[in-house]
């Protein structure tokens, strides 16, 4: 988190100290930002998916109830790490200014690597949200899948708006790994 807020007063300086002709060169400086924000992001997602597949694994098969609900209490702070991490960098992303004239520049590269990122992010949570059902069930862990799954949606949508029909995407790709074991979960978003 520290390096993002360096990151974030870093690209404010440049900002501020970069004349208008090279305005083209601070436009794709900002996506590389974006887009290292979002490997920061991510690295630090899979620290917690990580403990999160080691605590399933660890979880016997066809658990009962009572082992369920410790499983889930064990999973929470993972979880929970992760909606908090979600929202952060929704915060972040939703308050810059230069959003749409990101949007408009027609650089290829950067666009598809971002664009490629929050799908690897998505990927990495989506599989791991997967397996955990497959493992416990839905019920015990309905109560931080919700959250953390509205805010993965809330991020996807902030991003929508710099990379055009990434939401579009990232419903095809959820509905597509948590069709059959989330659908309860999928239907509480609004897209
Ligand atoms: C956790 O497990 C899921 C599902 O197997 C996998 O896609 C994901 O990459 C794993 N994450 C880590 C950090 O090992």
């Amino acid at each position: 988190m520290k390096t993002f807020f360096v990151a974030l007063l870093t690209l404010a300086a440049s900002a501020l100290a970069t004349p208008i002709v090279a305005e083209n060169k601070l436009v794709s400086r900002q996506y590389e930002s974006q887009g290292d924000e979002i490997d920061q992001l991510t690295a630090l997602v899979r620290t917690h998916t990580a403990n999160i597949n080691a605590t399933t694994a660890a979880v016997q098969d066809s658990p009962n109830l009572e082992q369920q609900n410790a499983a889930a209490a064990a999973l929470a702070p993972d979880l929970n790490a992760i909606t908090a991490a979600l929202q952060a960098a929704t915060t972040t992303i939703a308050k810059r200014a230069w959003q749409e004239k990101v949007a408009r520049t027609g650089t290829p590269c950067p666009k598809d690597c971002l664009f490629i990122k929050v799908q690897i992010l998505v990927w990495e949570i989506a599989c791991t949200i997967k397996f955990i059902i497959i493992k416990l069930g839905l019920a015990c862990v309905l109560h931080l899948l919700t959250p953390l799954l509205l805010a993965l949606v809330g991020l996807v949508k902030a991003l929508d708006k710099v990379v055009l029909g990434l939401l579009i995407v990232v419903k095809g790709l959820l509905t597509t790994v948590l069709g059959a074991v989330g659908g309860l979960l999928l239907g509480l978003i609004i897209w």
